[in-house]
């Protein structure tokens, strides 16, 4: 990058940086407004729900690990029975998705779905020596986690 450039790009990033500062209310209200809808859950399946997400994120980690390590069968093996539509009986979906607004469950099969996707992606990835369609895959899968905590939270 051109001198000139960099300093313009610097100077653009400075004026955010100044024009985020500028306006704490914003991140305030964010905080003190939770604009999430409240889904109940019996206690039981509460509890489950909770422990198969911390599973989700350990399971993320230990994808991120494969990948990172170039074992793109791996990765794939566990995508698709951790997280993908092998995974459904695992973590009890039926039991779970009667209690979930019928657009949280659409979010929740389109986890299981790009979980899938992901897995058919690393396999080629192994193939070709290119990660980047797996990587690509699996932001989709975080972008469904991303989604449904954006829009529900448990009572
Ligand atoms: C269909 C909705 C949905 C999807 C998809 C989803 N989550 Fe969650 N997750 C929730 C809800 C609801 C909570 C509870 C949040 C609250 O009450 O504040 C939660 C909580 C969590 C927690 C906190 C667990 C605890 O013990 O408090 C973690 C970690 C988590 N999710 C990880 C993930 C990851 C990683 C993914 C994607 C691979 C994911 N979740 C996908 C709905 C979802």
């Amino acid at each position: 990058m051109r001198p000139a450039k960099r300093f313009a790009v610097a100077s653009t990033l400075a004026a955010l940086a100044a024009t985020s500062c500028a306006t704490p209310s914003v991140h305030e209200h964010a905080a003190a407004t939770d604009t999430r809808v409240a889904v109940r859950f019996p206690d039981e399946l509460r509890r489950h729900t909770l422990a198969n997400m911390r599973d989700h994120l350990a399971t993320l980690q230990q994808i991120e690990q494969a990948l990172g390590r170039g074992e793109f069968d791996r990765a794939a093996e566990i995508s698709e029975h951790r997280l993908g539509l092998s995974s459904l009986e695992l973590h009890g979906a039926h039991d779970v998705a009667q209690y979930m607004p019928p657009a949280m469950q659409d979010i929740g099969t389109g986890m299981h779905k790009a979980a899938s996707r992901f897995s058919i992606a690393a396999t080629n990835a192994g193939a070709s020596g290119d990660v980047r369609g797996a990587i690509e895959a699996l932001s989709a899968v975080t972008a469904q986690c991303v989604a449904c905590h954006s829009a529900y939270r448990l009572e």
